[in-house]
């Protein structure tokens, strides 16, 4: 609220200059600008893996400016043709089309920086592609992309894709580092300056022509596209646990299941009994791996603003460690959703599989599956957003302090997230002093098997005592915290937000194949002096991990119940946490704890950590 203050004081001075609109329309205007402008970008990149998912290289040239650059590793190209040129030799028989080949790229954890013009824009990804050729040729590439967009008049473009490699290897293998020790990649945005949800404008804000009507109608789309993203990323999590009640939940009474090649389910009782015949009984149980993870979602809300439609990339890692089956699963999905009563159900779920392959084997021959016999068409991200929108002045607010309420609220969505992704980076490359910059002044930490540490100095000076000061510029070795699928509930002022995350997390190494291991985060944000803080980070982990690249998630090993717990590490003897694990009780009972878990009521440090966790919440 405070930035359109500050913005209304500005452009009130210059007031008389506005003609055709108020100059808190014309503010009103320039900021829902902003805002969608970081979906816009996103979008952009987000199309980019879908499209290149289906060789489609044409259409990912397009999404550069005209003279924009590819610089992919160490090859540099310039200008849409001879972009799309390089997008095709570089796949060769891995592209998508080939009968049995695959090419899935998917880019995820965008910390977006807008420049203050509204104009141009920076952000940085996280990049993985899985590619083969259906003959038994296979790549995995992996690393960081540090990119450039420019607004034209053709909407945002990719002025800048640099994709830095850090990892790649083939399937059978797997991947190591590229070039030895990796550097670490330059940021182009500062800690200091994270959270800052969108830089204020500067100057008058040029006159709008729209109706205010119009610009409610601008709003409400951003906030349908926010509750429609968390619906479908919510339901991938209830589908993960195999909670088929929830699941269920989020249908329309006459609503369509179908998965192409495997079947179709018609209304939430056959779907029920679809996805338990697919995927087993409801509930998860032990050595079960179900994760169905989501990528490069783009949403459309229809203009009627009673429809949606959204388009992404399905990666799932599927096993059982009892009996060591695994399988892979690349699709993409195309799902519909309508809103009944003002809440969002999904009524269509159209799921194609692309490749479908036994992990031993892996997808270089084309996987298992039959051959899909369609593919989805693509949302246009170009005509989806800001156009014919009507004036609905008749059915929703127009007082402006009610839209500038809403408007935080979407930009409160993106800022949670920035905050979320930089968290991720930062942490990557052990940089513990500005890790603990992103916190709020009594923002908290839990530290793995460890326990909870309060204030940005406490959240550093851990992760110093736990992986040292001096750390080398190059690294032997790193693991990734991706964390994809954000389901983000902003407070209705849009000043506070709880956000769920998948951990995913690919390690890198010199000598050994990485691998992936999964987990989950469920964090906290608030907005503190003008800036998005974390109030609180907290990761279950692992839900599943991968001992050997070879072996995969299914080869994991039950822990062994009569060892004893292992000893906390000696760190924390040198640092202790504020709260330990143990001390938590119950919450944090069924994961790894170096002191055994006390139940609640024996515990005799409850009462003291009960009083801490209060202290916490209310500051
Ligand atoms: C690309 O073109 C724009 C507009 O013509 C120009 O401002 C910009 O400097 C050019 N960028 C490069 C890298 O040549
Ligand atoms: C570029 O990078 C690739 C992959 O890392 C490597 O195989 C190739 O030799 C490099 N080319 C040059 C010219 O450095
Ligand atoms: C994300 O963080 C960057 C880097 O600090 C900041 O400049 C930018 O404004 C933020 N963007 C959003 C959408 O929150
Ligand atoms: C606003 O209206 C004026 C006058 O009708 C027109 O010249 C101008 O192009 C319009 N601007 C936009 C952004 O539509
Ligand atoms: C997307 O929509 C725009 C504007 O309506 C249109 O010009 C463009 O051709 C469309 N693109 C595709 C790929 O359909
Ligand atoms: C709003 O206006 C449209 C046409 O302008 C009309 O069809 C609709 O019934 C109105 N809705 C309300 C709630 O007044
Ligand atoms: C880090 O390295 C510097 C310079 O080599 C040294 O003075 C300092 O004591 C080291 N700090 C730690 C914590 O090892
Ligand atoms: C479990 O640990 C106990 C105690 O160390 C050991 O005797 C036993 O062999 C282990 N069981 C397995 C299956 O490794």
């Amino acid at each position: 609220m405070k930035l359109f203050a500050s913005i209304y004081l500005v452009v009130g001075a210059f007031g008389s200059l506005a003609v055709a609109a108020t100059p808190e329309l014309n503010a009103l205007a320039r900021e829902i600008d902003r805002v969608e402008s970081i979906r816009e970008i996103k979008d952009v990149q987000r199309q980019f893996s879908q499209l290149a998912g289906s060789g489609r290289w044409k259409n990912m040239a397009d999404l550069f400016s005209t003279n924009g650059t590819l610089i992919w590793g160490n090859e540099t190209t310039t200008g849409q043709s001879s972009i799309q040129a390089w997008l095709k030799r570089d796949a060769g028989n891995m592209d998508g089309i080939n009968p049995g080949s695959m090419n899935t790229v998917v880019s995820e954890n965008p910390v977006v920086n807008l420049v203050v013009d509204g104009k141009s824009a920076k952000a940085r990804w996280n990049g993985l592609r899985f590619s083969g050729d259906g003959r038994g040729g296979t790549k995995i590439q992996g690393g960081i992309y540090e990119n450039e967009y420019v607004l034209t008049d053709k909407g945002w473009k990719l002025s800048l894709l640099h994709y830095n490699a850090l990892y790649a290897g083939p399937y059978k293998g797997g991947w190591r580092n590229v070039g030895g020790g990796l550097p670490i990649i330059p940021y182009h945005f500062t800690p200091e300056g994270s959270g800052i949800v969108i830089p204020p404008a500067e100057g008058v804000a040029p006159s709008t022509n729209a109706t205010v009507g119009q610009l409610a109608h601008r709003i409400a789309r951003m906030n349908d596209e926010d509750e429609v993203r968390n619906l479908q990323h919510a339901y991938g999590y209830y589908v993960d646990r195999r909670m088929w009640p929830d699941v269920v939940d989020l249908f329309t009474p006459d609503a369509v299941y179908q998965i192409e090649n495997v079947g179709r389910w018609d209304g939430p009782d056959e779907i029920r009994a679809g996805v338990e015949e697919l995927m087993g009984p409801a509930g998860l149980t032990q050595g079960i791996n179900n994760d169905h993870q989501i990528f490069s979602l783009i949403v459309n809300v229809d203009p009627n603003g009673k429809e949606a439609v959204a388009r992404g990339i399905q990666i799932s890692m599927l096993g059982n460690a009892n009996t060591r089956a695994a399988s892979w699963e690349f699709g993409v999905f195309r799902n519909h959703y309508v809103k009944e009563d003002g809440i969002w159900k999904i009524d269509v779920v159209d799921l194609v599989p692309v490749v479908v392959a036994d992990y031993k084997e892996g997808w270089g021959n084309g996987g298992t599956g039959e051959r899909p016999h369609y593919e989805h068409p693509f949302i246009n991200i170009t005509s989806s957003r800001r156009k014919d929108l009507k004036d609905l002045g008749n059915g929703t607010t127009t007082d402006l302090a009610d839209l500038q309420r809403r408007l935080a609220r979407s930009a409160a969505y993106d800022g949670a997230e920035n905050q979320s992704h930089a968290y991720g980076y930062l942490l990557d490359d052990l940089d513990c002093a500005r890790m603990g910059t992103l916190f709020a002044k009594r923002g908290h930490k839990a530290s793995p098997f460890a326990g909870f540490f309060i204030t940005p100095e406490r959240v550093r000076d851990a992760c110093f005592a736990s992986y040292g000061m001096n750390r080398s510029a190059l690294r032997n070795s790193i693991s990734f915290h991706w964390r994809p699928q954000p389901v983000v509930l902003v407070s209705e002022d849009g000043r506070s937000a709880t956000l769920r995350a998948r951990l995913l997390q690919p390690s890198t190494s010199t000598t050994k194949a990485g691998s992936f291991n999964g987990a989950i985060y469920h964090d906290q944000m608030v907005l503190e002096d003008g800036k998005w803080r974390l109030w609180s980070v907290t990761i279950d982990e692992f839900y599943w991990e991968s001992p050997s690249w070879e072996g995969g998630w299914s080869a994991a090993n039950p822990r062994n119940k009569s060892e004893p717990d292992p000893a906390p590490a000696a760190w924390t003897k040198k640092y202790p946490p504020d709260i330990s694990i143990a001390a938590v009780g119950d919450r944090e009972s069924t994961f790894r704890d170096p002191e055994d878990v006390v139940p609640i009521s024996q515990s005799s440090k409850w009462a003291s950590a009960s009083i801490l966790l209060a202290r916490m919440c209310t500051v």
